[in-house]
């Protein structure tokens, strides 16, 4: 099934909860799209089943001026090693496991077309909306999903596919998500402490930094933030907290610049933010990071055609440790045929041109052909 003609079936498409009233049918189209979207967030705030439940997909209109212009700035990071580690050939489906604004998907999909087809996923409807009008221009086939890539057996058992020839994972945060202050993600930017990659599932990060013991917290700060002054940032988020909830981002930074003893304005300045690695910690928490990777990682070998490709890129070390376990234990137990030894990076140049390239790290692996037939 198209894009277009799934798109025409009501069930699969996000309706809003709430009839907007006087006041806010005069607003603009984008903030009337914003109103919908936190309509429909509030009512599934508390549900983790939604994690789990079947796939949606979005509405195009959603976000869409200004996604056009966000659009301009964007830069596939490593693009030209995932082109030529997943060597996308016309006719093929491949899977793109984080859509973002399309970047890759696009460059994927000019190579498949015309008869091949892009599955792609995303937590976010924003970036879901901004990379379906870059895939329109091209003629090709996809699918979009507005999902967790955990759910990827579910997308593909909907779309009809048992597996395909290539998958590709940029795990992580967009670069959309982190420049909007409204979505909580930025340490330099004022807004609401939220940082949901999916604004309409889960709990924002004021939940959990309100609601964590002090061990859960340094736990939480030392394994997914690398952050060593764990403990002193802590102590004083509780003490905050007894007096009043941590809501802002501007309070988060504040507290941890205090405790790291950096007064705000010296901490803007510095090379490495000091409330840097306390964001990224707490980031990896509220969207369940290394959880839903290690969900990807374990099927895998399921839905990769044999000599199938997959491609991982990561930025963070407890997510390439993850990657590179998995792919070395499935090429020891013969699941993967071949698989990267060391990390393909970024080169000087494009380093230079993209500061986030400077932490990638991309890893791939072969499906083996396996010694009992597969579908
Ligand atoms: C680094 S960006 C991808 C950029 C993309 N490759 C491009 O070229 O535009 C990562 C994207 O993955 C999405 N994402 C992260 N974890 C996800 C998950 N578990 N399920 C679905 N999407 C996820 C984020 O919302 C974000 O849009």
């Amino acid at each position: 099934m198209s894009a277009r003609s799934r798109h025409a079936n009501p069930s699969f498409t996000v309706r809003p909860r709430r009839v907007l009233d006087d006041d806010e049918t005069q607003r603009t189209p984008i903030e009337r799209d914003s109103l919908v979207v936190f309509a429909y967030q509030q009512s599934d705030l508390c549900d983790p089943k939604r994690h789990d439940r079947p796939p949606i997909i979005i509405t195009p209109h959603y976000h869409h001026h200004r996604t056009m212009k966000r659009d301009k700035r964007h830069i596939p990071v490593l693009l030209d090693q995932v082109l030529d580690v997943l060597a996308p050939q016309p006719g093929q489906i491949i899977v793109d496991c984080t859509l973002g604004l399309g970047g890759h998907s696009s460059a994927l999909l000019e190579r498949i077309r015309p008869d091949g087809r892009l599955i792609a996923i995303d937590f976010d409807p924003a970036n879901i909306a901004a990379a379906r009008v870059k895939l329109e221009r091209i003629r090709g086939r996809f699918d979009l999903f507005h999902t967790n890539f955990a759910a990827l057996p579910t997308v593909l058992a909907q779309s009809g596919i048992e597996r395909v020839n290539s998958l590709l994972a940029d795990i992580g945060v967009s670069s959309t998500q982190i420049d909007d202050p409204a979505r909580g993600f930025s340490y330099r930017k004022p807004g609401p402490l939220d940082m949901r990659m999916d604004p309409t599932r889960g709990q924002p990060a004021s939940v959990f930094i309100n609601r964590m013991s002090e061990s859960e917290l340094v736990e939480a700060l030392l394994t997914l933030g690398d952050e060593t002054d764990a403990p002193q940032i802590a102590r004083l988020i509780v003490e905050h907290r007894a007096r009043a909830p941590i809501t802002t981002t501007e309070e988060l930074t504040a507290i941890v610049c205090a405790a790291r003893d950096f007064t705000i304005e010296r901490g803007s300045r510095a090379k490495l933010h000091p409330a840097a690695r306390a964001f990224q910690a707490l980031r990896i928490l509220v969207n369940r990071e290394l959880d839903n990777l290690d969900r990807l990682l374990k099927v895998l070998p399921d839905v990769l055609k044999p000599n199938g490709t997959a491609a991982i890129i990561t930025f963070h070390s407890g997510e390439d440790r993850r990657v590179k376990a998995a792919f070395r234990d499935g090429a020891r137990a013969g699941t993967y045929s071949e698989i990267s030894h060391e990390p393909i990076m970024a080169t000087d140049d494009e380093q230079r041109l993209n500061k986030r390239a400077r932490s990638a790290k991309l890893r791939w692996v072969k499906r083996a052909y396996p010694s009992h037939p597969t579908p």
